[in-house]
């Protein structure tokens, strides 16, 4: 088959990132996608993909999209026999805790993140021997290991929920310290947080969004809560990466900015092509590392197939269905 046959054939996938993907550029995509659409057909699998993947993977090949929250409870329904995870590792760990009887796979092993990468499972022993009787949430960007050793996960979107659901005066929250900051502010509950940042929000700062709101007047901020407080504080709304889509969904702010991951805003943008996104852009290497190419490898080979030791896959799965089982 020709490749300008592929390219026709795939024009009505294409016409849902038109706005954000140049014509030449999908020539260079459009036989993975194609491939990749009969490959789920041949292996019986599903992609989960995280809101910061990029808009050919997100619009184009995903069965299953959201944040790190609708991913871990859309994983239990998915009926295929193996969940591709187009995010980084810890949602990828997540899938196979919900899911310990099929295949989850990782296109690139590599796809890490800075805040499972600050904290270990023997910090978490250590800062329960310095706080005893307090209870740990554990923010879902951990290891398996981490979630293991905390009573209870929680995500950008119920984090204030979770630690208020625990009826305790006091909580310890790991390992983002700006997430745990900017909980704290909304509740009574005292927080006690660990130092882990998430490299692409902490680089956003207060001036930057002064600076952006002076040189786009009417702009809409939106902020994810790994931003550091003060950059939360000048923003319109915060929320998780589902929570800001929902928000231009419901608000249709003309002039909007999304203080988070690049291709967020690229995925949202190619929904609503009406509105302008101003974009003051840090991309994540670790999301970044998921391509088409690798995708379409993962399914062709199998690979990498994600384990947990079942020993501490058992504690980290309770610590996560205690988790979805907050109302
Ligand atoms: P969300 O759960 O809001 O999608 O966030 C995940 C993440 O890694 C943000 O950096
Ligand atoms: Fe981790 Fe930040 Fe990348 Fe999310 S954006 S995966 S928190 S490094």
């Amino acid at each position: 088959m020709s490749h300008s046959a592929v390219i026709a054939r795939s024009r009505p996938l294409y016409e849902r990132v038109r706005s954000v993907i140049p014509p030449m550029e999908w020539g260079g995509f459009a036989e993975d996608v194609e491939r990749i659409l009969e490959l789920k057909e041949e292996r019986n699998a599903v992609i989960l993909a995280h809101n910061y993947q990029t808009p050919e993977i997100f619009h184009c090949v995903a069965d299953i999209t959201g944040d790190s929250l609708a991913l871990a409870r859309r994983a239990m329904e998915a009926e295929a026999e193996a969940i591709v995870l187009a995010g980084v590792q810890f949602m990828a760990e997540t899938a196979k805790l919900m899911n310990p009887e099929k295949t989850v796979l990782i296109p690139d092993l590599g796809a890490g993140c800075s805040l499972a990468a600050s904290i270990t499972a023997r910090d978490v022993r250590l800062m329960r021997e310095r706080y005893p009787g307090l209870p740990v949430v554990a923010y879902v960007n951990t290891s398996a290991e981490v979630k293991a050793e905390a009573d209870i996960c929680c995500t950008s979107g119920n984090a204030k929920k979770i630690v208020e659901s625990l009826g305790a005066g006091r909580v310890i929250m790991l390992p983002d310290e700006f997430l745990a900051r900017n909980v704290a502010v909304e509740t009574k509950v005292e927080i006690i947080a660990w130092a882990g940042h998430c490299e692409v929000h902490e680089r956003f700062s207060a001036a930057e969004v002064r600076e952006l709101r002076a040189a786009h007047p009417g702009v809409t901020v939106l902020a994810h809560p790994e931003c550091p407080p003060e950059v939360v504080a000048e923003a319109d709304y915060a929320g998780s990466t589902a929570g800001m889509a929902e928000y231009v969904e419901k608000n249709r702010p003309a002039r909007v900015l999304l203080l988070t991951e690049c291709s967020m805003s690229d995925n949202v943008a190619a929904q609503y092509p009406e509105l302008h996104f101003v974009r003051p852009c840090n991309l994540c290497p670790h999301m970044k590392r998921i391509t088409l190419k690798k995708i379409r490898r993962s399914l062709e080979t199998m690979t990498h197939e994600v384990t947990i030791d079942p020993a501490i896959a058992a504690r980290a799965r309770r610590a996560v269905e205690r988790m979805l089982a907050v109302k």
